[in-house]
This record gives C-alpha cells, structure tokens and sequence, in this order.
C-alpha cells in the first residue's frame, strides 16, 4: 500500500528534504533535535520539531560516558529503531559514529543498516574536505548524507578537547571550502557545530543545501540541540549554546513546544549561546 501518499494528504504530512529546502528558500527556520527512544521522539515529534537526529550524543546522554567515541553502529541502530517508532511527521536522521565510515564501502554498510534496520532516512558523518570520497560514493547510491563541520565530538582526543573552531582566518576559510566541497559531493544538509556567528551566517549564504547549527549563530537555517540539554535532565555542566526550556516550570512537551517556537521567530539563539 502506497502509505506515503496516504500522509502527504494528511494534515501533518511528513518532512522530507524537499520540506527542508522549501523551509530554506522561503526562510523558515528549521527546529530540529535528538530524540532516542519512541516515547520521546513522539512527544518532540507532537511538539513540531522538523528533524529529529538519533545522535551518538546518546553515549553522554543514555549511556554515561564522558564522549562519544565508544558508541558502536549497533548502538545507533538500537536507538533509530525506536525513535523511529514514535515519529509521524519529523524526518529521522540516524548518526554514523566514530570509525564507522573510514572506507567507501564501510560507510556504505552502515548507513544501509541505519537506513533499513532503524529508518533513518538520512545518515550523518562527520569531516570536512577528507570525507568529499565517503559522500559522493554515499550520495551516487541515493543515501541521503548531512555532513557535521566544525567542532567534530568524535574526533575530541584528536582535538584536545571540544573547543570552538573556526576563530583565525585560515581555519574560517578553510571550513568554508570543506562546506561547499560537501555540498558539490552530494551532501544534502550541512551542519556546523560550535563556530562563530559571521562564519556559521557566510557558509550558510553560500550554500544551497539546508544548514543546521549548533553553537553557529542566529544565521543559519535551522538550529540543533541535544533533547536532554534543553529538558535540563543532562547531567553536569551543559555547553554554553544550551538552553533550558523547562524555565517556569514548563512541562516536556512545553518545553519542546516553546523551543520549536523560539527556533521558528528568532529568540533561541539569544546572543550569551553563541560565539565571536
Ligand atoms: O550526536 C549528536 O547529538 C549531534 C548533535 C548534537 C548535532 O551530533
């Protein structure tokens, strides 16, 4: 049975990326979020969040570790099967963790497990310029692909910590060229991660894909946040893009709902979650 166009007439009909790139043409600030189980993919789903990323932030978050370095593919897979479970109208994205897409061939295993096995309709990977090979390999074979630039968390120990990226001129130019390097690969949505705001509002002006930040500034198109940073349930500190939504003794599901709104008119981020 042709389901998909059951839900297109629908009055919630699902998000898909063209959803995505019209919100981006007609300057719709896209609200997105991770979600790891059904119960809490239904409520930010109800809420109106448009995309929700089964994140292998679920390491800190779910599992308790101080990264997410060990989180497996199986893990991800898990944790997209059930979220997917519970969603109607948000598009699901299932994260590609650390070392899962080191070959072509690689990713392309992982992401067909994300993609059948947990519903994912887009997988996520981090890298910049070294990762153009992983997505055109991905995006010739019709895997939708979001590439993450910026701060990469799996690549922390590399790093020497999560620092913010993109500060001195080169490194700005740089991940400007890795952006629409990604872009002409085939990327779908690129999302940046913990830069300053002229940076995050001049990759976004040049690309033609959706951009998703977090910790990017106010010029993007879409902004991301972990689930449980904004239901202030995270345990210890929270980075300085967090926001709690709980404030007033808000309920979860208000909590979601007024972040969806202050994505969508402008308030979230305010000027103390972001970075020169
Ligand atoms: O894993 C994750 O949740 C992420 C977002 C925070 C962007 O990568």
């Amino acid at each position: 049975m042709y389901t998909h166009l059951q839900q297109r007439d629908s009055d919630k009909p699902p998000v898909t990326i063209s959803t995505l790139e019209k919100m981006k043409t007609e300057g719709t600030a896209i609200a997105c979020l991770t979600a790891y189980d059904a119960s809490f993919a239904n409520l930010v789903d109800e809420a109106g969040v448009d995309l929700v990323l089964a994140g292998d932030s679920l390491g800190m978050v779910i599992q308790g570790h101080p990264t997410t370095v060990p989180v497996t593919v199986d893990d991800v897979v898990y944790h997209c099967k059930a979220a997917a479970r519970g969603l109607t109208r948000s598009f699901l994205v299932g994260d590609l963790p650390f070392l899962s897409y080191t070959t072509p061939q690689e990713a392309m295993s992982n992401s067909r497990r994300l993609m059948q096995e947990g519903r994912a309709k887009m997988v996520k990977l981090e890298g910049g310029a070294m990762q153009v090979e992983i997505v055109e390999y991905l995006a010739s074979r019709d895997v939708p692909v979001c590439a993450h630039i910026g701060l990469k968390p799996q690549s922390v120990h590399k790093l020497g910590g999560f620092k913010i990226q993109g500060r001195d001129k080169a490194s700005a130019k740089q991940m400007l060229a890795d952006a629409k390097a990604l872009e002409s690969a085939g990327a779908d949505i690129v999302l940046l991660e913990c830069i300053p705001n002229e940076l995050g509002a001049k990759i976004t002006s040049e690309l033609k894909v959706p951009v998703i930040g977090i910790g990017a500034g106010p010029d993007v198109d879409g902004q991301i946040l972990v689930l449980y940073d904004i239901l202030n349930i995270t345990i210890g500190r929270k980075p300085r893009f967090a926001q709690d939504f709980t404030v007033g003794g808000r309920s979860p599901i208000d909590a979601v709902k007024a972040y969806v709104e202050a994505v969508r008119n402008g308030d979230y981020p305010a000027p103390e979650h972001c970075f020169s």
